[in-house]
């Protein structure tokens, strides 16, 4: 019989030649239930002189714009010039955080005009994502652009393209790209200690106390205040709505509901630790079963996804989902599901565990062998502990745990990446084409839900098949 390390060498030997397999394996063998704490590479890496400086400009000064200012301009050298946004109280709010000086418009053309800008952050909702982001590159500007890359699947192949015709720099904004944790978990997963990756199951469950996506709506809001008809833009037009304005991502006309938002940063994940181009099929479905309040998306979306072989990973199978209602173990995971292990990835945490075999055969200890004769039982109890002779001292239980530090910021993480894309020409961790693989799987969600059938899906390519 195969012992359990042999498995792991014979299941790894050729996906992942060269891999550090031997001494992660064992240690995590011989230091079972051990919590680690993980060290953050932030800056300053690198000393950046005075006169490298990057200025920037935010359009989209919404929940996600403020954070992602937040952790831009800790970066050293960058510099906030301008802002854009399409409601009145969001220009306020954005000079008394950075100066009353700022720049600020509704018309984000006047940032992409400006001469002295390098870089735009893009988080408006997810339907200008890819029009600004290509109108920006064309004028010379480095994105920062929000997930999900695109608000249709049909979108993508014209921001690679204009990536590729400008040489701009470009990353996502799917912060798990570039976190310690989901490092942590490649180098864990790649160490073969789980063995052969069998299925990955992955979650955010969320609730809040004014119903999730149910933001609130200032008071102040009215027609002069807000620039609905530009907010519009390639949407239907209809009457000034502040309820479709301030919530946009209960619609599909401006958002891409469970799927595009939040699946997505699942897919971000877990293709950053198996090295994965995506899956080639879906089957989701799900419903609006809680909140009645006009909203034309889902409240809770279940999908399954088949994956073909990778570089790094056999075929598999993954079931991914987003439920509004049950918040009670709040939050997003993925738990990738080994043939001798399980790695479980948090937002802060990375938590390895190998299976607990139970000491008799068969499942919980009830097997078939109970209902033989007593003499048939005693021979096969013989015959299974000369089988299975090393799997019980090696088991662990509690599990292996590596976290964050205090303070710890993915989304900092991720700015210096797009930062030391942009002045040392690192490689970006989240690019179009990742932001595609990423965003695709997401849309064919949603194209499944809707039109009820299995979309099947072109991982290679970021493409749909027809
Ligand atoms: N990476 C993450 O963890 C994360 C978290 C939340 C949101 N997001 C993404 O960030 C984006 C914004 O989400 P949010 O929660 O901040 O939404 P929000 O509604 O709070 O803010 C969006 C802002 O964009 C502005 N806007 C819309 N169209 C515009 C345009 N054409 N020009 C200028 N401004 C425009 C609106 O006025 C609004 O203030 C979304 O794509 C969302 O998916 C990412």
């Amino acid at each position: 019989m195969t012992s359990r390390r042999k498995f792991i060498r014979k299941a790894f030997g050729t996906a992942l030649a060269g891999s550090a397999l031997p001494t992660i394996a064992s240690a995590f063998i011989s230091n079972p239930g051990k919590s680690f704490e993980l060290e953050a590479p932030h800056y300053p890496g690198k000393n950046y002189s005075p006169n490298d400086k990057v200025n920037i400009a935010a359009i989209g000064t919404g929940i996600m714009g403020f954070q992602d200012l937040e952790s831009a301009v800790k970066v050293p050298g960058v510099k906030l010039v301008a802002a854009c946004d399409l409601y009145s109280g969001r220009l306020e709010r954005v000079k008394e955080l950075y100066g009353k000086d700022l720049f600020t418009t509704k018309n984000y053309q006047e940032i992409l005009d400006r001469k002295d800008i390098d870089a735009v952050i893009i988080a408006t909702s997810d339907h200008w994502h890819d029009r600004i982001s290509i109108e920006a590159m064309n004028k010379g500007k480095h994105v920062y652009c929000e997930k999900p890359m695109v608000h249709h699947l049909d979108e993508g192949e014209a921001v690679i393209a204009t990536q590729k015709k400008t040489g701009k720099v470009f990353q996502v904004g799917s912060q798990w790209a570039s976190s310690i944790v989901s490092e942590k978990a490649r180098e864990v997963y790649e160490s073969g200690v789980i063995g052969e990756l069998i299925l990955v199951e992955t979650w955010n469950d969320r609730q809040s106390p004014n119903g999730a996506w149910q933001y609130a709506i200032p008071t102040d809001a009215n027609a002069g205040t807000v620039d609905w008809d530009h907010f519009l833009g390639d949407a239907p037009r209809i009457p000034y709505d502040p309820v479709r304005f301030f919530r946009w991502r209960n619609y599909v006309d401006y958002g891409t509901g469970m799927a595009g938002d939040l699946f997505v940063h699942l897919f971000t994940a877990m293709h950053t630790v198996l090295s994965s181009k995506g899956p080639q099929r879906v089957y989701a479905t799900g419903g609006l079963r809680y909140f009645k309040d006009g909203r034309d998306v889902p409240d809770v979306m279940a999908a399954l996804y088949d994956y073909p072989v990778g570089d790094k990973h056999p075929a598999f199978n993954l079931q991914m989902r987003v439920n509004f209602v049950d918040g009670s173990h709040h939050g997003q995971a993925v738990r990738l599901v080994g043939s001798e292990g399980v790695i479980d990835l948090g937002w802060d945490t990375v938590k390895v565990s190998l299976h607990k075999m139970p000491k008799n055969p068969g499942y919980g200890g009830w097997d078939s062998y109970a209902t033989f004769s007593a003499a048939q039982q005693k021979e096969y109890e013989a015959w299974y502990k000369a089988h299975f002779p090393e799997e019980k001292p090696a088991m662990i239980s509690e599990g292996t745990e590596f976290s964050v530090p205090k303070g710890y910021s993915a989304d900092l993480d991720h700015h210096i990446n797009f930062y030391a894309g942009i002045r040392e020409g690192k490689p970006i961790r989240e690019d179009a084409v990742f932001g595609m693989r990423a965003a695709g799987p997401a849309l064919i969600a949603n194209k499944s839900f809707f039109e009820k059938k299995i979309i099947n899906w072109d991982p290679e390519n970021a493409k749909l098949i027809a």
